[in-house]
């Protein structure tokens, strides 16, 4: 049994960012040392930075993209797909993050709300299809054969989250929202404690440290993912 939660839980939405990968070698956004401090967002993960230079944005996506493949999942990625395969009620999985650690480490559902580093966009079709090599300007649509219409599949700053309505959905139906391992300032998803709070659920933030929302949560649980995690899957499991 979960301390402060005094009823059967049925419905979970289980929210990830960064710091469930940073066990396994990724480098968050904002820790020190993290992917924003020697990059400006600005000039990377918006639409007017892609116009401005494409060639930028496309060796900063290839570079993360090969790195993809040095690292594997972590302790985390795999409790959590254990808690989705074994918990006999709804676990939903919508993550912040655009790597694949999530599906390798076995989870049956994930959620990528902000795109997926192996995935480009067609801008002349509007097709998205898997992508594992490197692009520039002159990479060709798989599609559609047009030339220079890439981009890579990420919901970069000023743009809308895929999903919004199926995860909305999920928030006001949920009786537990726990969010591992994310700095809560980036909206939408640093406001879904308060909409899963209004809906009546329990709240469990899993982190280093706190949070720029971590006073909307009734339960800190301050540590890294690893550990944490396992920790609540097995309290969940065993109840
Ligand atoms: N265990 C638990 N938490 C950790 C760990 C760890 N091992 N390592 C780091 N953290 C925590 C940090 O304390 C921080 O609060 O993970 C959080 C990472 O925060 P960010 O770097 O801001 O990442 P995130 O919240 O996922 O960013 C949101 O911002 O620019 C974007 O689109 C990008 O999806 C990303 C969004």
């Amino acid at each position: 049994m979960i301390a402060g939660v005094d009823y059967p839980v049925e419905r979970i939405v289980l929210l990830t960012g960064a710091g469930v990968s940073a066990e396994s070698g990724l480098s968050t956004f904002r820790d020190s040392g993290g992917l924003w401090e020697n990059h400006d967002p600005m000039e990377i993960a918006t639409p007017e930075a892609f116009a401005r230079d494409p060639a930028l944005v496309y060796r900063f996506y290839n570079a993360r993209r090969n790195q993809l493949q040095q690292v594997a999942p972590n302790a985390a990625h795999c409790d959590i797909a254990r808690l989705q395969a074994e918990f006999p009620g709804e676990v939903f999985l919508v993550t912040q993050n655009v790597d694949d650690l999530h599906e390798r480490g076995g989870s049956p559902q994930v959620c990528h709300m902000h795109g997926e580093l192996q995935r480009m966009l067609c801008l002349a079709c509007r097709e998205s299809f898997t992508a594992r090599q490197d692009y520039d300007s002159s990479s060709r649509c798989p599609g559609c054969r047009a030339p220079g219409a890439l981009r890579p599949d990420i919901v970069w700053f000023g743009e809308i989250p895929y999903q919004m309505d199926t995860i909305e959905s999920q928030l006001r139906n949920c009786d537990l929202f726990i969010a591992v391992g994310t700095s809560g300032v980036v909206y939408p998803a640093a406001g879904f404690v308060r909409q899963a709070r209004a809906a009546g659920a329990m709240t469990i933030e899993i982190n280093r440290e706190a949070s720029e929302v971590s006073s909307f949560f009734q339960q800190q649980r301050c540590g890294c993912a690893t550990s944490e995690v396992r920790s609540l899957v097995e309290e969940l499991l065993a109840d």
